[in-house]
């Protein structure tokens, strides 16, 4: 008889025919830089994460290397008197975001470092691009988004990532990046990134959500895509990939399992999935509740992301994934 038990009877069987293994080389830490000295606060809606100062963002890298994590995504929580309606603070040189992308980089040439290009924390309105009489225009932000490139491939930044989804920004930032004789700084288009409610704690922890008022849209369904829709994705894909992408990023990850699937059988491209805040926030809450075990069901999670076919997965669980991992 055949008998698929055969292939499951010890642990040392299990792990000789496993077909996916999460590895410290696939994981992506996000990290909360906010300006000052002696920060460290926990985010109340994402308590794995903290908007941290420069200083504990440096410990933070240090103890994450020991564990094997080596690749960062760096997000900056700017003070409100920085805010403005087309994002200048974006490429101010002075921008606190910038600095410490390079300091970074300064104490660890070794890490990966990679930025968030779009206009959100810097928008007073709270969206992506910038907003007139109620629409968010497109190729105004591109120039924007430009400029933004190139000063964070001047602080150092490795790679660049892309989440506007305004139409035709990874070409522009690539001409713009070689024009100024950043051709190695690539970028990491958030390629499928979908209007969705899982990014909730993000925007608590950096203070980023839309404004309320009536002349602002309250979301970002113009420009993000529509949850109902897979082939659209594509369409995506194939533009970053002509345009000129290093990464194609589906995002949320675990419910758009589909998507890393689709283009993961169709691009050559590596396919980075973003697990977001909400994603990570149900799972801490369940099993805060005594509803779930975190250790399984957290390396479950991202186990799942893996088969369904990224390379790589930016998660808030990185460090307790690899500490986990080193208790086995
Ligand atoms: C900014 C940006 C967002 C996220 C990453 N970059 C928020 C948004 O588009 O509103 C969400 C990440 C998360 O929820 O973990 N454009």
């Amino acid at each position: 008889m055949r008998r698929p038990r055969r292939n499951r009877k010890s642990e040392s069987i299990r792990k000789l025919v496993r077909e996916n293994k999460v590895t410290a080389d696939d994981l992506i830490m996000p990290l909360f830089l906010t300006d000052g000295k002696n920060i460290n606060k926990i985010v109340p809606s994402l308590p794995v994460a903290k908007r941290q100062s420069l200083d504990f963002i440096l410990k933070e890298i240090a103890s994450c290397l020991k564990l094997g994590i080596h690749s960062f995504i760096l997000f900056p929580k700017i003070p409100k008197k920085n805010k403005d309606k087309t994002g200048t603070y974006s490429y101010d040189p002075d921008n606190f975001y910038l600095k410490s992308a390079t300091k970074i980089k300064k104490k660890f040439p070794q890490i990966t470092l990679i930025s968030d290009v779009a206009l959100d924390p810097y928008s007073i309105d709270g969206h992506d691009g910038i907003v007139r009489n109620g629409e968010i225009i497109n190729d105004e932000t591109l120039i924007v988004l430009q400029k933004m490139s190139v000063a964070q491939a001047k602080a150092g930044f490795d790679v660049l990532g892309p989440s506007d989804m305004m139409d035709g920004r990874v070409e522009m930032m690539r001409v713009a990046l070689d024009a100024s004789g950043f051709v190695n700084t690539s970028i990491m288009s958030y390629t499928a990134k979908y209007a969705s409610g899982f990014y909730g704690p993000f925007r608590d922890a950096l203070d980023s959500a839309p404004v309320n008022d009536p002349n602002i849209p309250k979301d970002k369904k113009t420009y993000q895509m529509d949850p109902s829709n897979s082939r659209e994705a594509m369409i995506e894909a194939e533009l970053d990939m002509i345009e000129g992408a290093d990464f194609l990023m589906v995002k949320p990850a675990v419910h758009y399992l589909d998507i890393i699937a689709r283009l993961k059988d169709n691009f050559e491209l590596p396919i980075v999935a973003y697990h977001v805040s909400g994603e990570c926030s149900m799972l801490i809450a369940a099993a805060k509740k005594g509803w779930l075990d975190f250790d399984v069901v957290m390396p479950e999670t991202l186990l799942s992301i893996k088969r369904a076919g990224a390379d790589q997965i930016i998660t808030y669980f990185a460090k307790a994934f690899m500490t986990l991992d080193s208790k086995k």
